[in-house]
């Protein structure tokens, strides 16, 4: 049996359970000072305060009285994608908007080029070095979307490439299936051939290699407008894909009301979401994953996650890691805006990068929280305590980083 006893722990900080937190549990996690914690064969075994034990065989790691937190959750990004966009910059410089750019075939359409090009193999290599980057900043779990392919021998391959990592790179990923990002060039002239191809091609396919557990679909103006969404995400929960939806990321134009509606387990940016549309979330159960850096990035508005939480929304954050509307896979930036723009409080932040995000894309049950039974995914921090973390900017403040017990 291999063992580790993290020692020394100058404040544990962690929220509790295995299920999302709403309202004021959000902000209400365990704090505790002088605190051990012994991962056995991967799962945390005990939880302590006061003179660690002896533990026969374990290796022992002195966190130095810093800051111990549950590894973080990445539970939004588009992480496979052939190229980068920084030819855009200059476009945004100039005042373009992100729709604009989108319309002009730039966007969605030219990564989708570039990644209907790649080879498996190149998307590996260049997937798996964000994944090695995205575990330094802290982040032991994460969720990625196909969603550059829009075809379907495309989509399948970026999802292959998704289980690829899971079996040799120590994050865990998440799949979730996204045909549903773009109506693509070819199809331009005939959308509901596109989303049939999406439902009746596309979705089949994904079931039968049981390459996904999420169906997603970007319900904005001039994408997919709010019946093509619900077609597309009704159709995924035959095939056992459970939904998600990009929804209020530029302009409401229904998608927060629809994924209450539908009971998606979560919808995600809500930059403009509208009072209807907190209102159906809460209603139906849905967590709200937001993406700060997505409005940073837009020089956007920041999505009313203060009113979510007061709604009773459970709020999730995540970077959005993508070539276009973010190319950002640092969730300490994350963190930094969860308080700064959101108005969240450090407590209510580690809850929206932790468990909320683990609840997020169901997986709540086996992380995002320091618990006996839960996998031994912890981080050391370069700090104090938490609110540390939530104040100092730009800097990787990650100092160890530790994946069902081994460190990394
Ligand atoms: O979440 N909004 C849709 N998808 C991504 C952006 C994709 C891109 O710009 O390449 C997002 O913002
Ligand atoms: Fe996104």
């Amino acid at each position: 049996m291999s063992k580790l006893l993290l020692t020394n722990i100058g404040m544990l900080a962690t929220p509790q359970g295995s299920a999302a937190k709403k309202g004021p549990e959000q902000g209400a996690i365990q704090i505790l000072k002088d605190a051990w914690v012994l991962v056995e064969d991967g799962v945390i075994a005990q939880v302590g305060t006061g003179a660690a034990p002896a533990v026969a065989d374990a290796k022992v790691v002195d966190a130095g009285g810093n800051l111990v937190t549950p590894g973080l959750v990445d539970a939004h990004t588009h992480l496979i994608f052939g190229g980068w966009r920084q030819n855009e910059l200059g476009m945004k410089l100039h005042g373009k908007t992100y729709l604009e750019i989108q319309n002009a075939g730039g966007g969605i359409q030219s990564t989708t080029n570039a990644t209907r090009k790649a080879s498996a193999e190149e998307l590996t290599e260049k997937a798996a070095k964000a994944l090695d980057e995205m575990m330094g900043f802290g982040v032991t779990t994460c969720e990625a979307k196909s969603g550059y392919g829009l075809a379907t021998e495309h989509e399948l391959k970026a999802l292959q490439v998704i289980k690829n990592l899971n079996d040799r790179h120590p994050m865990d990923i998440v799949p979730t299936f996204m045909g549903a990002h773009l109506v693509p060039a070819e199809y331009k002239q005939n959308r509901e051939e596109y989303i049939r191809l999406v439902c009746e091609e596309m979705m089949p396919a994904v079931k039968e290699q049981g390459i996904a557990k999420f169906c997603d679909v970007f319900c904005e103006a001039d994408t997919f407008t709010v019946e093509e969404s619900r077609q597309v995400l009704e159709a995924g929960l035959k095939y056992g894909l459970r939904p998600k939806i990009h929804a209020d990321e530029i302009e409401a134009i229904g998608g927060s009301q629809l994924a209450g509606e539908i009971g998606a387990i979560s919808a995600e940016h809500l930059i403009v979401c509208p009072p209807e549309g907190i209102e159906s979330m809460a209603k139906g159960g849905v967590i709200a994953c937001l993406l700060p850096a997505t409005s940073f990035n837009l020089g956007a508005v920041f999505a009313p996650a203060r009113d979510m939480v007061n709604a009773g929304v459970p709020v999730a954050m995540a970077t959005d890691f993508n070539p276009g509307s973010c190319p950002c896979l640092n969730l300490q930036f994350v963190i930094n805006l969860g308080c700064l723009k959101y108005k969240l409080t450090p407590e209510e932040v580690l809850t929206a990068v932790t468990l909320n995000a683990a609840a997020a894309i169901d997986m709540a049950d086996k992380v995002g929280s320091v618990e006996v039974g839960k996998q031994g995914d912890l981080v050391i921090w370069d700090a104090p305590d938490l609110d540390y973390i939530c104040y100092r900017v730009g800097s990787n403040l990650a100092k160890t980083v530790i994946k069902r017990g081994e460190l990394i």
